[in-house]
C-alpha cells in the first residue's frame, strides 16, 4: 500500500556502506521524471556524484576547504574538524545526487518548477523507500558551498538539494501533528 510507504519514510542521515548499483539509481530517477509538472516544463535536473569517483573526491575537497573558510568559529582545530567531517560525509556516502531545477523568468512559472522538481525528489524518496534505500535531502551547506561549477550545473539552474543514499543504519520513528491541525473543513 503505498500509504505504509509514505509513512514509513524518513529523512536519513546515517548509512551502511552496502553499495547502491546505477540499476538501483535510475530506477530512483525514473520515478523522479514522472513527478506532475505544469505547462511540462519538465524542469527537474539530476547530477549523480559516483562513490569513488574523481569527481567525489574533488566535491569533497571542495566542501572542506568551503567549510574552513565558512566554519563559524575561529579556533584553529574546530575549523579543521567541522571541514575533515564534512568532507569524510562526501566521500562515504554510497550514493549522492545533486538536483536542479531550471530556473524562470516569469515568478510564477518558477514557482511551478520550485513545485514540480520537489514533487519528483517526494517521488524518488518513496521510490527508494519502496526499495529499501534511504533518502536524506539536505540543503546545507552541501548546496551552498558554491558547487554548481565544479559538478558540471548550468547557470540557469536553481539547486532544489542534495540527496544522500544508501542502506538505512537504522530505523528511526516519524512524528506528524493530527490533519485537524492544519486543516479547514466547510
Ligand atoms: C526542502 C527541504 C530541505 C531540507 N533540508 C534539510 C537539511 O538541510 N538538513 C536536514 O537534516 N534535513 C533537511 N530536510 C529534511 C527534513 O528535515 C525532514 O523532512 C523533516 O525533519 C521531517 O522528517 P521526515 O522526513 O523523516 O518525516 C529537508 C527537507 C525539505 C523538504
Amino acid at each position: 500500500m503505498i500509504i505504509e510507504v509514505i509513512e514509513k519514510r524518513r529523512n536519513i542521515k546515517e548509512f551502511t556502506q552496502e553499495k547502491i548499483s546505477k540499476d538501483s539509481i535510475e530506477y530512483l530517477l525514473n520515478a523522479a521524471i514522472w513527478a506532475p509538472n505544469h505547462r511540462k516544463t519538465e524542469p527537474w535536473r539530476f547530477i549523480v556524484i559516483p562513490k569513488d569517483s574523481k569527481m567525489r573526491i574533488k566535491l569533497a575537497n571542495h566542501i572542506h576547504d568551503w567549510n574552513y573558510k565558512n566554519a563559524s568559529s575561529k579556533d584553529e582545530n574546530a575549523k579543521k574538524e567541522i571541514a575533515n567531517k564534512e568532507k569524510v560525509k562526501i566521500l562515504n556516502v554510497p550514493a549522492l545526487i545533486y538536483v536542479y531545477y531550471v530556473e524562470d523568468s516569469d515568478p510564477e512559472v518558477d514557482k511551478e518548477n520550485y513545485s514540480a522538481v520537489s514533487c519528483a525528489i517526494q517521488n524518488l524518496m518513496l521510490a527508494a523507500q519502496e526499495i529499501g534505500i534511504g533518502v536524506g535531502w539536505s540543503t546545507g551547506k552541501v548546496c551552498k558551498a558554491k558547487v554548481e561549477t565544479l559538478i558540471g550545473a548550468e547557470p540557469d539552474w536553481e539547486i532544489a538539494g542534495a540527496l544522500f543514499l544508501g542502506k538505512p543504519k537504522n530505523q528511526t520513528q516519524g512524528k506528524r501533528r493530527p490533519i485537524n491541525e492544519c486543516t479547514i473543513w466547510h
